[in-house]
C-alpha cells in the first residue's frame, strides 16, 4: 500500500470528524499567524531600541509594541481554549470509540470457519494495535503534523521577509531534508515489517499464557512458559534493534546537517548586520524562526518515524478487515419458511491446509486433504439422529457445514430443498440452537445468559418452563439470587454439568428448528451426564435434533444413527438395525463395552 492510498484510506476513516479536524487546522493556522507577528512585534522594540535608546520621545512605540505583543498572547490562549475544549467534545474518546465500534462490527462479519482457522490472539493484537495507530495518526495529523506545517510554512515566510538568500537557502535545505528521510523511509519499510511479526508473535504467546495459566500451573511448567515468553519477547527485541540503531544514526546525520546549516546562515546574518544590509530586530527574527523551522522539519521526522512504524499496522489491519467474509450471502436471500428438513448430497469438504509453522506464508498452495467425502444423507424435521465414528472421522466438520461456518468444496445442502447457500444466513441461524462440548458463558446473570439469542430478556415465568426441560430447576434453588445470579467469569461459578444445562436452556430459548449437541456431555462424570442427558432427550422432542456423542450408550434411541469412517459414510439405521447389519457399528458398541468393563475393574 502507498503512502498515499494509506493516508486517503485514514481520511476515509476519519469521515465523522472531518468538521471537526478542519475546524482545529483553522485554530492551528491561526496560533501560527499570531505567533509570527508576535515576534514581528518584538522585533520591531530591539529595532527602536537600537536605533533610538537614547530618545525618550521612543519609550511609548516600544512599550505599545510590548502591549501589541501581550495581546496577541491572550487572543492566541483563547484561541487555544476553544480548539482545546472542541478536541475533548469532539475528537478524543468519541473517535477511539467510533473506530473500536467499527473493527469488531467487521470482524464479526467473518464466518466462524474463517474465526476458527486464524490465531485469535493474533487477530486482535493486529486489530487493537491497528487501530490504536489509526487514532495515533489522525491525533498525529491534528496535533503536531497541522502545527509542524503551519509553523513550517510560516518560518519560511518569515525568513524571505528578512532576506531572499536566506528564504531561499533555507527552502533548499528543505529538500534536501525530505530527501533524506524518504530514503531513510524506503530502506526502514522492510524491517519493520519484521518487528512487527516479531511482535505479533509476542501477542499470540503472551494471550495463550493468560487464558492457559491452569493448565500451565497443573503441569508445573511456569519456568518453561516464562523462557517462550522470553524467547519470543527477545526476538521482538533484536530485530527492533537491528532496525532502529542504523535508523536512528541516519536521524542524526540528517539532524546535524540541518543544525550546522542553520548556524551558517547566523553566521551570514551576522555578516550582513555588520555590512549594513539588516537591522537587529532581523538577527532577532531569523533566530527564531531558524529555531522554529528546524523544529517543525525535526518534529516532521520524529512523525515520519511513528508514520511509518503505525504504517505497518495499519496495513495489516487494513488487510484483515478487508479480507472478506468467505462466507457470502446471495442478493435476495430466502428467510421465509426454514425448516428443519437437512439434506447432505454428495458433499466434499476439505479444511484450509493448516500451517507447518507460523510464518508459514504459502499455506494454499500445499494439498489439502478432503475430511469429508462424498457424503450424503437425509434428516427429515423432527428427527432425532446421531452421527458416530472414531475421533476425527468428521463429525464436528458436519456440524459446522450444516451451521455454515464454511461452504462445503462440491456437493449440495439443503434445507426444506432449498440450497443452504440461497438461505439468508442470520434468519436461519436464529432456528438453530447449539450447545457444545465447552459451553461458553458471559460473566453475567444466568438470565441473560440464557437470554443471549432472543430479542428480549427471558421473564421469570418463560425461564421456569424452559428450566423444567432443561433440568435447570433441579440446581435453582441453590442459587442466590435466583435467575439473576452472576455465573462468574466463564461460568466459573457453576459445575459443568449445570453449565451444559445452562447451555441447553440458551439453545432452547430461542424456540429453534434444529437442536445441534456436539460432544454436550462428553466433558462430565457418568452422574451428571445421566441429567444432562435426560434434558437432551426432553428438549429434543418434536425438533430436529442432530446429536454427536462419543459415549454410544447416549444415541441408541435416536431415530436414526449414522455411521462415519475417516469422512464417509458407512451405513445408516437405528441402533438395533446397525448392531446386524454395520460391522463397524458393531466394533465401536463392542470396544466402548470392554472399555467400560476395564474403566469398571
Ligand atoms: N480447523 C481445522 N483445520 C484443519 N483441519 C481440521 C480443522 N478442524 C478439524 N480438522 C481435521 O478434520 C478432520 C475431522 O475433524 P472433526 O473435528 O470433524 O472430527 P470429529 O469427528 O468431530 O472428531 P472428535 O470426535 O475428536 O471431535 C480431522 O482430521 C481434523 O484433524
Ligand atoms: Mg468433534
Amino acid at each position: 500500500m502507498s503512502n498515499w492510498t494509506l493516508i486517503k484510506r485514514i481520511w476515509e476513516f476519519a469521515k465523522p470528524f472531518r468538521k471537526t479536524i478542519g475546524i482545529i487546522f483553522i485554530c492551528i493556522l491561526l496560533t501560527s499567524v499570531i505567533e509570527a507577528v508576535n515576534t514581528y512585534f518584538l522585533s520591531n522594540i530591539f529595532d527602536v531600541i537600537q536605533k533610538h535608546s537614547n530618545d525618550p520621545q521612543y519609550m511609548t512605540t516600544a512599550l505599545m509594541f510590548a502591549a501589541l505583543a501581550g495581546i496577541g498572547v491572550v487572543i492566541r490562549i483563547l484561541v487555544y481554549r476553544f480548539q482545546g475544549n472542541l478536541e475533548i467534545r469532539k475528537l478524543d474518546i468519541v473517535a477511539s470509540n467510533h473506530l473500536n465500534h467499527y473493527s469488531i462490527a467487521k470482524y464479526f462479519n467473518f464466518s466462524n470457519g474463517q474465526h476458527i482457522n486464524e490465531h485469535s490472539g493474533v487477530k486482535q493484537n493486529i486489530i487493537t494495535s491497528g487501530f490504536q495507530s489509526v487514532q495515533g495518526q489522525i491525533q498525529m495529523f491534528v496535533y503536531h503534523l497541522f502545527p509542524a506545517v503551519a509553523n513550517f510554512i510560516v518560518s519560511i515566510f518569515m525568513l524571505f521577509t528578512i532576506s531572499s538568500y536566506i528564504g531561499f537557502s533555507y527552502l533548499f535545505i528543505s529538500f534536501l531534508f525530505f530527501w533524506g528521510v524518504y530514503k531513510f523511509n524506503t530502506y526502514l519499510q522492510p524491517k519493520l515489517r519484521e518487528v512487527r511479526d516479531a511482535r505479533n508473535h509476542t501477542a499470540r504467546t503472551i494471550s495463550e499464557l493468560y487464558r492457559f495459566v491452569f493448565l500451565i500451573k497443573n503441569e508445573v511448567a511456569e519456568k518453561k512458559s516464562l523462557k517462550d515468553l522470553d524467547d519470543v519477547q527477545d526476538g521482538h527485541q533484536s530485530a527492533y534493534q537491528r532496525t532502529w540503531i542504523p535508523g536512528n544514526n541516519w536521524l542524526t546525520v540528517i539532524r546535524i546537517s540541518t543544525a550546522g546549516f542553520r548556524y551558517l546562515t547566523i553566521l551570514f546574518a551576522v555578516y550582513l548586520l555588520f555590512q549594513g544590509h539588516i537591522t537587529a530586530g532581523s538577527i532577532f527574527l531569523i533566530f527564531t524562526w531558524s529555531q522554529n523551522f528546524i523544529m517543525s522539519l525535526w518534529m516532521i521526522t520524529d512523525m515520519q518515524k511513528q508514520f511509518i512504524t503505525d504504517k505497518i499496522n495499519i496495513e495489516k489491519y487494513f488487510e484483515l478487515l478487508e479480507i472478506k467474509p468467505d462466507v457470502e450471502e446471495i442478493e435476495n436471500p430466502i428467510s421465509e419458511n426454514i425448516t428443519g428438513d437437512i439434506e447432505f448430497d454428495n458433499v466434499e469438504f476439505s479444511y484450509p491446509q493448516r500451517k507447518k509453522n507460523h510464518s508459514d506464508k504459502n499455506e494454499d498452495e500445499l494439498q489439502p486433504e478432503m475430511v469429508l467425502k462424498g457424503v450424503s444423507f437425509k434428516i427429515k424435521r423432527g428427527e432425532k439422529v446421531a452421527f458416530v465414528g472414531e475421533s476425527g472421522s468428521g463429525k464436528s466438520t458436519i456440524a459446522n457445514l450444516i451451521r455454515r461456518a464454511f461452504d462445503p468444496q462440491s456437493g449440495k445442502i439443503t434445507i426444506n430443498n432449498n440450497n443452504l447457500k440461497d438461505l439468508e444466513l442470520k434468519s436461519f441461524l436464529k432456528k438453530i440452537g447449539s450447545v457444545d462440548q465447552e459451553v461458553n458463558l458471559f460473566d453475567k446473570s444466568i438470565r441473560e445468559n440464557i437470554s443471549y439469542g432472543t430479542e428480549k430478556l427471558l421473564t421469570d415465568e418463560e425461564l421456569n418452563k424452559i428450566s423444567k426441560m432443561a433440568r435447570i430447576d433441579a440446581f435453582y434453588k441453590k442459587l442466590e439470587h435466583g435467575w439473576d445470579t452472576i455465573v462468574g467469569e466463564r461460568g466459573a461459578k457453576v459445575s459443568g454439568g449445570e453449565k451444559q444445562r445452562i447451555g441447553i436452556a440458551r439453545a432452547l430459548a430461542k424456540n429453534p428448528e434444529i437442536l445441534i449437541f456436539d460432544e454436550a456431555t462428553s466433558a462430565l462424570d457418568t452422574v451428571s451426564e445421566r441429567v444432562v442427558q435426560k434434558s437432551i432427550d426432553a428438549v429434543s422432542k418434536g425438533k430436529t435434533s442432530v446429536i454427536i456423542a462419543h459415549r454410544l450408550s447416549t444415541v441408541k434411541n435416536c431415530d436414526k444413527i449414522f455411521v462415519l469412517k475417516q469422512g464417509e459414510l458407512l451405513a445408516e439405521g437405528t441402533h438395533d438395525y446397525l448392531l446386524e447389519n454395520c460391522e463397524y457399528y458393531k466394533e465401536l458398541v463392542k470396544h466402548q463395552l470392554t472399555n467400560k468393563v476395564t474403566e469398571n475393574e
